[in-house]
């Protein structure tokens, strides 16, 4: 074996007080595998995953890496790294096979265990209730599209909460809603590959009335719970001084960072500056703007790199274009991602700006290099300086007097990145996906004596 030779960082965990939460995060479909086993129905990343040409190799998570069945093993590491708090979701088609109707015990009972073991050994469960895998079903009705998700929702996340509450106690709402409205409703690469308008606005809005539904329900049916929601959030930098590209940049913020967290906090979308945004009037009903609002306990806040918008005639709507990283002779990650760590510091900065945020946890962070593993070991030094560079900005916020209560590191095994199949590796543990074979990368061991 390599011996690891960790570069210095200056800081450990004790660094960030005594309360602040250290953790993992990963997502029911992107780690589960068991994709029909005991019951589970079929949910979109199921049938998107199907088609040929949507994934990358047309890799798909049947399998993944097989947290169904290797979950022990995993909770077990994640003790033997001193991690305390990890963040996983449930899959919706697991416990209700159709999205609604019967509930699968054996769905409930694979949740109950896997919770009892994270208790059994230290570990705080903290649940998403939605991380993108809608069940099929729902959407043959169509999906986040379909004004009844608001009740399909409703009942859903009532039954996770009388089957789990009494033992999870820290909830998310949703994962990262411009994502999966953005890339499944209006650009379709992902799940369920819609496209256009037609589809976005009413799913947004839906995603935006379900969030602060969810979150009463939550709070509502679990004693001293902790509630709270995910949001997907970048530094947008205009790509010069012209008014034009501060202008793009501007409606990109507005579209990217603000869309969903805005109505929640009763300041209603951001149309003044995105005005094709005015036409979700349409799918509003009475009533509608007040419950879009809901206190959170907390806000998980999600970033990996900042973008760098541009102005463009030719792009509807936001006249407004992404200059992609690789065309910026930057330090990329192998999702063509910026590695610029002071937009972590200035995300936190924006969301402590919002009167109302009452806390800011870091629910998401890390990033995919090219992982070689030779004698056995995984020497990912450009990840662990990637998360060493981040948590100096997440420090500075803190030094600052800015909310930050937490950090995830995304993730704990690499997994099934969505459209980009097994090719990014995320994971602070490396995963043999032929043999399952789980090997801690050197970042995997920085973590561990970070934590120590
Ligand atoms: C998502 C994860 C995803 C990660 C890296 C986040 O957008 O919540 O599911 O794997 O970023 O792309």
């Amino acid at each position: 074996m390599i011996k690891d030779n960790l570069p210095s960082f200056g800081l450990t965990s004790k660094d960030f007080g005594e309360d602040f939460t250290w953790g993992v995060s990963t997502a029911a479909y992107q780690i589960e595998g068991a994709y029909n086993l005991h019951n589970k129905g079929a949910s979109i990343w199921d049938t998107f995953t199907s088609k040929k040409g949507n994934i990358h190799n047309n890799e798909h998570g049947q399998v993944a890496v097989d947290f169904y069945h290797k979950y022990k093993e995993d909770i077990l590491l994640m003790k033997a790294m001193y991690i305390k708090h990890f963040r996983f979701s449930l899959s919706w088609s697991r416990i209700l096979p159709n999205g609604i109707g019967a509930i699968n015990n054996e769905g409930i009972d694979f949740y109950n265990k896997l919770i009892n073991f994270c208790l059994e050994h230290g570990l705080t469960p903290w649940v998403t209730l939605y991380h993108w895998d809608l069940p099929e079903a729902l959407q043959q009705k169509g999906g986040w599209a379909n004004r009844e998700i608001i009740d399909w929702f409703k009942a859903y996340v009532s039954i996770c909460c009388k089957a789990f509450g009494d033992r999870v106690k820290n909830w998310m709402v949703l994962n990262e809603p411009m994502v999966f409205t953005g890339a499944g409703y209006y650009l379709g690469v992902h799940a369920p590959g819609k496209k256009g308008l037609k589809q976005f606005l009413p799913a947004v809005h839906h995603a935006v009335l379900c969030q602060a539904e969810g979150g009463r329900i939550v709070r509502s049916l679990v004693a001293n719970a902790n509630v709270g929601t995910t949001f997907s959030c970048s530094q947008i930098t205009p790509y010069s001084s012209k008014p034009k590209d501060i202008l793009a940049a501007s409606k990109a913020d507005a579209l990217l960072n603000r869309l969903f967290i805005e109505p929640s906090l009763g300041m209603g979308y951001p149309t003044e500056n995105v005005s094709v945004l005015k036409q979700i009037e349409k799918y509003s009903k009475p009533g509608d703007v007040e419950n879009s609002i809901f206190e959170f306990d907390f806000i998980g806040i999600q970033n990996y790199t900042r973008e760098v918008v541009k102005h463009n005639y030719f792009i509807p709507y936001i006249q407004a274009r992404i200059v992609k990283a690789s065309k910026r002779a930057v330090k990329t990650t192998l999702m063509d991602w910026e590695v610029y760590p002071p937009s972590i510091y200035n995300m936190i900065k924006k969301f402590n700006a919002y009167k109302g945020v009452h806390k800011i946890l870091i629910t998401e962070n890390g990033a995919a290099f090219t992982d070689t593993l030779l004698n056995n070991s995984v020497h990912d030094v450009d990840r662990l300086q990637y998360l060493q560079n981040y948590l100096q900005q997440v420090k500075k916020a803190q030094n600052e007097g800015l909310k930050v209560d937490g950090y995830f590191v995304w993730t704990f095994t690499d997994n099934f990145e969505w459209a980009e199949g097994y090719k990014p590796r995320f994971g602070l543990v490396y995963v043999d996906f032929k043999t399952q074979k789980r090997i801690l990368k050197s970042s995997g061991r920085w973590f561990k004596k970070f934590l120590s």
